[in-house]
């Protein structure tokens, strides 16, 4: 038999009878990689070539509640907004609740609401897979782990199966093709005093999703070669920076992590830049604060904004040269 996600789910999911709740609840905080996800090894588990270690945004969720309807299509609300049917957020979470859909449970009506720095530019879809999962969890009364949940959530969106915990978070790869060892596990160090600036860079639509990025990358771009092992020297370093609590060496390998993955973008064929003449600013001014003598540093994801990372002792200087940020500390 071929192992498609719906088989994994069923291996995943209790073999009792499902009692189903009038409405299931799940919330999920935003993470942000510090080293990256980028290229997968199967595209239908979204099953990563390598590890990725991410820090998670304090109080910036995705709330969703969920309830079965009898009806002949999902009824998807986002932000109060019910969205269209053939919008591609809402083809995308159809296409995730069909693994959990049949007779008795036909369609799904889903609340999801982000909190304000989601909406603000924060990557929503990895909350929002992580809270949804949880929210079938809780309607069905499955009772998962958070290895099942991280792998359910994985399979919504990769970087999903991160957002299940506070703090640094590490997502092993895994070997297996069915993917039942590719889960994240959260790291048990706090950073007291370590704290995170949005700079939203408006813009026009992303020009690429990450998903048709990943794929290009791999498929096209020379420097990719290269990528699986700088990732594996990036995560030794991050957890030592981690443990030691040595920011300067932190910062400079996170920082050092999105500028080769953005490398590697460059170098696809067509070329792939999520870079705005904004973004490059921001990243200008961040190397000019380097150089006065400021430890800050900063990292971005497959879109323009630009996120800095820094402690709290700098706290003044760096809302005072981005008085635009959204500031928050990463640890309570
Ligand atoms: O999980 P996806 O398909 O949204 O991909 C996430 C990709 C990055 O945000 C660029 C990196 C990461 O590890 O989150």
């Amino acid at each position: 038999m071929t192992t498609t996600p719906k088989t994994i789910i069923t291996e995943l999911l209790p073999e009792r009878p499902q009692s189903i709740k009038t409405v299931g609840y799940g919330e999920a905080p935003v993470n942000i990689a510090l080293i990256k996800y980028w290229g997968k090894r199967c595209a239908s588990f979204n099953l990563p070539v390598t590890d990725s270690l991410s820090v998670t945004v304090p109080h910036t969720l995705s709330r969703t509640h969920i309830k079965v309807i009898d009806a002949h299509e999902d009824q998807i609300y986002l932000n109060q907004q019910k969205l269209e049917t053939n919008t591609a957020f809402a083809k995308r979470l159809s296409n995730f609740l069909n693994y959990f859909r049949d007779d008795a449970t036909p369609a799904f009506e889903i609340y999801t609401e982000n909190t304000v720095a989601t909406a603000a530019g924060l990557a929503s879809s990895a909350s929002g897979f992580a809270a949804l999962v949880l929210a079938l969890n809780d309607l069905f009364s499955w009772q998962l782990d958070d290895t099942a949940i991280s792998i359910l959530a994985r399979l919504g969106s990769g970087s999903a199966c991160r957002s299940l915990w506070p703090g640094f978070v590490h997502w092993q790869a895994g070997i297996r093709d069915d993917g039942l060892d590719s889960y994240a596990k959260p790291l048990h160090d706090t950073w007291p005093g370590l704290m995170l600036g949005l700079m939203v860079v408006e813009g026009s639509a992303k020009p690429i999703s990450s998903r048709e990025a990943m794929q290009l990358t791999t498929q096209t771009s020379p420097l990719y070669r290269a990528w699986p092992h700088t990732v594996q020297q990036h995560l030794n370093d991050l957890r030592q920076a981690i443990q030691s609590q040595d920011f300067e060496h932190f910062g400079r390998i996170a920082e050092q992590n999105a500028l080769a993955m953005h490398a590697t973008m460059l170098a696809s064929s067509p070329s792939i830049d999520y870079r705005l003449p904004a973004s490059w600013t921001v990243i200008q001014q961040v190397y000019q604060l380097r150089r006065d003598g400021i430890a800050v540093y900063f990292t971005q994801d497959a879109g323009p904004n630009i996120k800095l990372l820094f402690e709290v002792k700098d706290y003044q200087t760096i809302a005072a040269a981005f008085p635009a940020a959204a500031i928050q500390p990463l640890f309570d």
